[in-house]
């Protein structure tokens, strides 16, 4: 097998998505998928965009302005038609998928030089829309115990995680989110993307939209569920409706040497695993398990995981289970630049993000460590985990 290099990885600030308050409001999804793929060619210009072997785009709600998005996304863009496109998806490991898919295509020696990214906007393509559910489904669930945010209530009950732990983990994600932006971390992953301001004049944005810089603990206190009567899983205790996209340039080793680029990491191994739709959130358990398993690691072989935070819940449920950190927020090593409660999850977009965050966490804070994992959970219970290691 060939070695795969990751050569470098840019995102989009996230955007709410919401028609007057969204940044990104007069933007489309592949508009803000151009702002990623033009980013990273204009960074790496010893790649020429025809040399480029096959782009892999995910997105959970391939519909609508989504359809077919890797495809349309990349012509939009200007970029040439010979690069063939493959738009996948499996939720919100899709762009963790397509980065599997590309390291797996350079390690095997069908090609030498793959982008990988992920594209999701929750406004103009809203969660589940479009939608067409079977309706044998129904003999095995009860669709209601399907939606997002009452899995995560679910996850709350049976993993036994208090409101307390969840907001106090929100407020975490938050500060350590500030932190980093203040301290100029997400600079190298960041394109700068004109968007609007809030009162509709062009601005160019720089950083993430919903990170909260005060954090008021007794108002988060009294925040009703809404998703469950008198429940727990609160807007301040989950992600936030979000769009923006991520894009990851993949390699070949010997194609790097050739072109004289440098890298320090490369694709380690990478799994899906399967849980019950219910309680989609514990996704990374089994994934991150077998992950695990198959290495031949262990959690204390691992320097960062950036663990994407759908809601609270599910992520202290993978904490503590996984035994990957403390109990509770101050974590030590998950998401130490914060996580999707205070950066967004745009669906699709996250399993890309996450990996670029990894590699800037990696290379700024865990200079030392060997490994790095990224996992995240996804709607009806699909799940990955990606091992990210340095190169020898
Ligand atoms: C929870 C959810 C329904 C809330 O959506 P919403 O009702 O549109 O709420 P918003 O995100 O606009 O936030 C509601 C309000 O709560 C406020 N709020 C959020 N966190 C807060 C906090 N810590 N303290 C005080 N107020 C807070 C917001 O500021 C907002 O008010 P504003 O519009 O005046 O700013 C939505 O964010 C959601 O569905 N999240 C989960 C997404 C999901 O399922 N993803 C897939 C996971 S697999």
């Amino acid at each position: 097998m060939r070695e795969c290099v990751f050569i470098d990885g840019v995102r989009t600030p996230n955007g709410r998505a919401h028609r007057e308050k969204g940044w990104f409001r007069n933007l489309r999804p592949d508009e803000l998928l151009t702002e990623v793929l033009s980013g990273l060619l204009k960074r790496n210009p010893k790649i020429k965009p025809e040399d480029v072997d096959a782009l892999f785009c995910g997105t959970a709600n391939p519909s609508g302005m989504q359809a077919d998005i890797g495809r349309l996304g990349w012509l939009a863009s200007g970029l040439p038609d010979c690069v063939p496109t493959n738009t996948l998806t499996n939720q919100c490991p899709s762009g963790m998928s397509c980065t599997m898919h590309g390291a797996r295509a350079i390690m095997t020696g069908e090609a030498d030089i793959i982008i990988a990214c992920g594209v999701e906007d929750m406004e103009k393509v809203p969660m589940g829309a479009n939608y067409n559910f079977p309706p044998r489904l129904l003999k095995f669930y009860n669709g209601a115990d399907l939606l997002m945010g009452a899995t995560a209530e679910k996850v709350a009950e049976q993993w036994k995680i208090a409101r307390v732990d969840m907001d106090n983990m929100a407020a975490w994600s938050n500060k350590k989110a500030a932190a980093a932006r203040d301290a100029g971390k997400f600079k190298n992953e960041i394109i700068p993307v004109k968007g609007l301001d809030d009162d509709g004049k062009e601005k160019l944005i720089e950083h993430d939209q919903w990170i909260r810089d005060k954090i008021d603990m007794a108002k988060m206190a009294t925040m009703q569920s809404t998703f469950k009567p008198g429940g727990n899983v609160t807007a301040a205790n989950s992600s936030p409706l979000t769009q923006g996209a991520a894009a990851l340039l993949l390699m070949s080793r010997e194609k790097a040497d050739q072109l004289g680029l440098s890298y320090t990491y490369k694709y380690g191994f990478g799994v899906l695993a399967g849980c019950d739709p219910t309680v989609m959130g514990i996704g990374p358990i089994p994934a991150m398990k077998k992950l695990f398993q198959k290495t031949g690691l262990s959690p204390k072989d691992i320097g960062p995981i950036e663990l994407n935070e759908a809601f609270a819940s599910q992520s202290l449920a993978c904490i503590r289970d996984l035994k990957l950190d403390n109990e509770n927020a101050p974590f030590n090593r998950v998401n130490v630049w914060g996580g999707a409660l205070a950066l967004g999850h745009p669906l699709g977009q996250s399993g890309a993000r996450i990996i670029v965050t990894l590699l800037n966490v990696l290379k700024t804070d865990f200079p030392e460590a060997k490994y790095g994992v990224a996992s995240l959970c996804g709607a009806f219970g699909n799940a990955g985990a990606l091992l990210v290691e340095k190169v020898s």
